[in-house]
């Protein structure tokens, strides 16, 4: 497919992600090298939405280690049941998080952050990566968000 997005600027937030998401699923379709769609789906998100930090942190042993993402430089590695990546992957559980200074543990990669959500990503069963989204406005996720996040998070499966 053409490596640019067709989204509306004068859409609103449910509409941006139901346009975006086959865009997404039509960009992987043809590519099986799981960093570089990894790379595409982040810069999809945050070239969407303007996401202050879009990214996928990897489980690698027993620590997820940081992997393709837009934004500052971030934390390289979380220890499971640390900061929201690590509890999201521990309970794996979507956990949104309106205000990051009110999440106990919450790791700050980078002080701008104000509000997050991260989604697990399963393979087999397990944990195999988190989506880590991160705002620079305090209560910036909803349901809409973990709703189509997880939908991104299923289509994502099939490359772990
Ligand atoms: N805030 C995250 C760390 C990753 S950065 O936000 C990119 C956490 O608490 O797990």
């Amino acid at each position: 497919m053409a490596e640019n997005l067709l989204i509306a600027q004068s859409a609103g937030k449910a509409e941006r992600y139901e346009v975006l998401l086959p865009q997404i699923e039509s960009l992987i379709a043809g590519e099986k090298e799981r960093i570089a769609n990894l790379a595409n789906v982040a810069a999809a998100l945050w070239q969407t939405f303007n996401f202050f930090w879009v990214g996928f942190y990897l489980v690698k042993e027993n620590e997820l280690v940081l992997g393709p993402f837009q934004g500052p430089v971030a934390c390289t590695r979380i220890q499971w049941g640390k900061g929201v990546c690590g509890t999201a992957w521990k309970e794996a559980r979507i956990i949104t998080v309106p205000n990051v200074e009110e999440f106990p543990g919450h790791i700050a990669c980078n002080s701008d952050s104000k509000s997050e959500i991260v989604v697990p990503v399963f393979a087999n069963g397990m944990v195999s990566a988190v989506l880590d989204v991160d705002s620079d406005r305090i209560n910036n996720f909803d349901d809409t968000d973990a709703r189509y996040l997880n939908q991104l998070a299923r289509i994502l499966e099939r490359l772990f």
